[in-house]
């Protein structure tokens, strides 16, 4: 027991002291847990030391065997590393120091796919392995993220006053709860951030519009977001966006965003949230259209090259301001509906796929707080799903399928504008679309299945007629 003695053994352990990791910690001693911090590197140690002055709960070590003398037992360890390689490298390092029963808690964005093989082999090993999604990045960690963990239960279990006590509290209940088994909370991770990058592109859009058609100054682009969040708009993203426009550079004294290069970066979890949907076939177009636009902006060059040669319309609006914003404003938030239903579709095809189990209200009640995604709507999204927890898609629901039905015109109204003053705005008209689509009893799919019949014998099926036709066409 190398000088631990068993009372003073700390409540949980954490690798990776980085910025998540270090406030992580903190937010978890502040709740009256003890925690063991590892890290390699001594100067996050010491960064983290710095920063806990005010802590007798965190003790920190460079050793990895150390870290799991100084955890009490049966261990949980929470890892806060880069997705990918490093995860595996610190488990490799950690399990010689293990013992069966302990549990491993990875809280990066790791591919639910790793997370399943993980789970596998640690489970070779007589050890538990948890995969939880994390949301609201540094401060979200330090005062309160949204936890989404999934795994074996009696693993959450062993874990749950902690990850209760450090989450994000929406009307006294903690944004955390168990998902379900195996890569389920990674897997609901993964699908926030496809829903994130989906919202952040619909709020880019809107600002396009307004800046870029209606000549909007930063601050009257702060003015009309920070309206606009007071009411069913209200998030995280509509906050953070309003703030964002009253942000000075300190070099030019100018707006800082207009100063920012318009090349978008991402890690992939948007990508991967596009590639799942593609392979169980659900449609998630608002959220895909979000990645590709990601990509397009960092063609900086050719977009140069091509609005040098093609000259598009005048993208000044000449209409009445103030109908205009309203519009925009009803657009925005019917689009963001339909970008939570896609997101949440996919969940439920994932849930049977991949026998998760999950409860997509329990997903969009700890999605209520904590996270990038937090938003006023997610309270109408859980009870939605509270009353028929079978709801097809979030359109179903009497409440907020009237919500984007009443607004569809402005949402094409939009979508009309933007095409005339030559904006891009595959977001909010994918959003149309997929609802325009949605309430289509009938598609020309008819026509695609006749071409593919003529070219390929790949037969049809009749609306009048049982059975599978094929024709020789042109004959
Ligand atoms: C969160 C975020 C976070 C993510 C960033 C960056 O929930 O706190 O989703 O996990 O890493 O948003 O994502 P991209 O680099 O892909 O934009």
């Amino acid at each position: 027991m190398t000088g631990h003695d068993k009372k003073k053994l700390c409540d949980i352990g954490l690798i990776g002291l980085g910025v998540m990791g270090s406030n992580f910690a903190l937010n978890i001693a502040d709740h009256g847990f003890s925690v063991a911090g590892y890290n390699r590197k001594e100067e996050k140690i010491r960064q983290l030391s710095e920063m806990k002055r005010e802590h007798h709960k965190i003790e920190t070590t460079r050793d990895i065997g150390s870290l799991c003398q100084m955890v009490r037992t049966p261990r949980a360890i929470v890892l806060l590393v880069p997705a990918g390689p490093p995860v595996d490298a610190v488990i490799e390092s950690l399990v010689p120091h293990l013992q069966a029963g302990d549990l491993i808690i990875d809280s990066g964005n790791s591919h639910f796919t790793d997370t399943d093989r993980r789970t596998q082999s640690l489970a070779e090993k007589g050890l538990l392995f948890m995969g939880m999604g994390i949301s609201g990045g540094e401060s979200g960690a330090r005062h309160g993220p949204s936890l989404m963990p999934g795994g074996p239960e009696q693993g959450y279990e062993r874990v749950r006053p902690i990850l209760e006590a450090a989450a994000a509290h929406v009307e006294a209940a903690p944004c955390v709860a168990y998902l379900g088994s195996g890569s389920a909370g990674h897997y609901v991770k993964m699908v926030h951030n496809g829903i994130e990058y989906g919202l952040m592109q619909l709020i880019s859009e809107t600002y396009d519009l307004m800046k870029r058609g209606l000549g909007l100054a930063p601050d009257e682009l702060h003015a009309v977001y920070a309206r606009w969040n007071q009411d069913e708009l209200n998030s995280y993203l509509l906050e953070i966006t309003a703030d964002i426009f009253l942000q000075k550079d300190d070099k030019t004294g100018g707006s800082l965003v207009d100063l920012i290069l318009d090349e978008a970066k991402q890690k992939g979890t948007g990508e991967w949230t596009v590639r799942e949907a593609l392979g169980l076939q659900v449609p998630t177009v608002t959220i895909d259209a979000a990645v590709m636009m990601r990509d397009m902006s960092t063609y900086k060059k050719q977009r140069e090259k091509a609005g040098r040669m093609f000259k598009g319309p005048n993208p000044r609006f000449e209409g009445g301001k103030d109908e205009i914003l309203q519009q925009i404003k009803n657009a925005l938030y019917a689009a963001m509906i339909v970008t939570y239903a896609q997101g949440l579709a996919l969940l439920a095809k994932a849930s049977d796929t991949y026998h998760y189990n999950l409860n997509v209200e329990t997903v969009a009640r700890i999605w209520r707080g904590g996270c990038i995604i937090r938003a006023a709507l997610l309270e109408a999204i859980r009870s939605a799903y509270k009353s028929n927890p079978d709801l097809d898609n979030l359109l179903f629901d009497g409440h907020l399928g009237q919500a984007v039905a009443t607004r569809q015109a402005d949402l094409r109204g939009v979508v009309r504008t933007g095409a005339a003053l030559g904006l891009p705005m595959p977001g909010l008209m994918t959003a149309l679309a997929y609802f325009d689509a949605l309430r289509s009893s009938r598609l020309p799919d008819n026509l695609i299945m006749a071409q593919r019949d003529y070219f390929g014998a790949h037969t049809y099926e009749r609306v009048d007629e049982a059975g599978i036709f094929h024709t020789q066409w042109g004959k």
